[in-house]
């Protein structure tokens, strides 16, 4: 596929406006139009600290956040430019004081509005309130189906107990309810239970996720990489409860990269489908992108416009197409299907963003790597460290059990 963004002429040649990019540039606005869905990452402020976080190694603090108002002007001009559905996220979102009002807004301007939370500081009266603000749709992380698992994991006493408290009022309040669980070696024994718990809540779809090893996950890998043998138990369980549960639980799955021949085409492929945007403001392809250092990442704040920072930025016509492959991608009859894995993955394993993802068995550098998380699988290191805004804690025993 041709990329008028990679040459960088698009760019040069760009008026400043971005509805007057988007109607000027119909062909390339067809290949990379405005994504209908954004995530909204209002916060990394968390109480829990899961050791597989996705938010960047270095966290925006919460002076840096976007204010109320700035927030605002954001959700409008998403509206404006053609997006339907805003995802609030974190960090937590609901650690912010005005998140109500922020899907009041969003609501006003005829946005779709999910909520992604730990739900551990969520109360009945303030999911009441949102729901009230036009929330359309709540999506509750587990760590595992019981306390002693999910609340070591999540390094939070009584997190668990809230949560199943949360999901009973959002289903009480008839908001739909997606149930999040990322699985790994730790947690992978309790994942028919999961599944039974997610059936329990009457939850409308279960997200069975894989731990991604890159960011905040990577330092954690030894303690988290699961044995061959348990994601082969783990596909059959979920076969067979996704064919059991037909019409009653929408399960998605996603295979863990380290185990699969070749990589997943990461976000739909850099800058193709989504966006996301930092509690900073900047305008970012994926969640983790901040962790690939040289690349320049335009904000909220500057007097560009979301949907020219799109089309046009620097950081997301980097990656963006075939254009700027290497081999063994660039002549690879798989290039259009994957585009080379996932950029962060790439990155974090080789140094260079540019390179094929190693969880490619094409990849000069997947054996190796595939090598070490085996081993690391079988040497049994439990430990965590924590995410949190200290630079990490590494687990003491019995630390956060029920
Ligand atoms: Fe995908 Fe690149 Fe591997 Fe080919 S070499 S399968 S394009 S990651
Ligand atoms: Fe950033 Fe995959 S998470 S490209």
């Amino acid at each position: 596929m041709s990329n008028a963004f990679a040459d960088g002429k698009a760019a040069s040649a760009a008026p400043p406006d971005g509805l007057a990019v988007l109607e000027q540039r119909r062909s390339t606005a067809e290949t990379f139009g405005i994504p209908l869905a954004v995530l909204a990452e209002l916060t990394h402020r968390c109480p829990l600290q899961c050791p597989y976080c996705s938010n960047p190694v270095a966290l925006d603090r919460g002076g840096s956040e976007l204010t109320t108002e700035e927030w605002k002007k954001v959700l409008g001009e998403l509206a404006e430019i053609g997006v339907l559905q805003i995802h609030f996220s974190g960090g937590e979102p609901t650690a912010r004081r005005d998140l109500v009002e922020l899907v009041r807004h969003a609501t006003d301007v005829g946005l779709y509005t999910n909520l992604i939370t730990s739900a551990v500081l969520l109360t009945r009266e303030k999911l009441s309130a949102l729901a009230d603000a036009g929330l359309c749709h709540v999506q509750i992380s587990f760590q595992g189906n019981e306390p002693v698992v999910a609340d070591r994991v999540a390094g939070l006493k009584n997190a668990h107990e809230r949560k199943i408290e949360a999901a009973k009022w959002t289903r009480e309040l008839d908001l739909p309810l997606t149930v999040n669980a990322v699985m790994h070696r730790q947690n992978l024994h309790q994942l028919a239970d999961i599944i039974q718990m997610a059936v329990g809540l009457d939850a409308d779809r279960l997200e069975i996720a894989n731990v991604q090893y890159y960011g905040w996950a990577l330092k954690n890998r030894a303690a988290l990489m699961p044995t061959q043998e348990q994601i082969e138990a783990a596909s059959r369980i979920v076969e067979d409860a996704a064919m059991r549960l037909k019409g009653t639980l929408a399960i998605d799955y996603v295979v863990p990269d380290y185990y699969a021949l070749r990589p997943k085409k990461c976000m739909g492929g850099w800058g193709r489908q989504f966006f996301n945007i930092s509690p900073a403001g900047k305008i970012l392809p994926c969640h983790a992108a901040e962790s690939i250092t040289g690349l320049e990442f335009d904000s909220v704040r500057s007097n560009r416009s979301i949907a020219w920072i799109w089309q046009n930025s620097e950081a997301f016509n980097r990656y963006r197409g075939t254009g700027w492959m290497k081999e063994p991608c660039r002549s690879c009859e798989y290039r259009e299907v994957d585009l080379g894995g996932c950029r962060c993955q790439a990155f974090a394993l080789t140094g260079d963003a540019g390179n094929t993802d190693p969880a490619c068995t094409l990849s000069p550098m997947h054996e190796q790597i595939f090598k070490d998380a085996e081993r690391e699988a079988a040497a049994g290191e439990n430990r965590f460290l924590y995410r949190n805004f200290a630079g990490g804690t590494l687990e003491t025993e019995g630390e956060h059990g029920a």
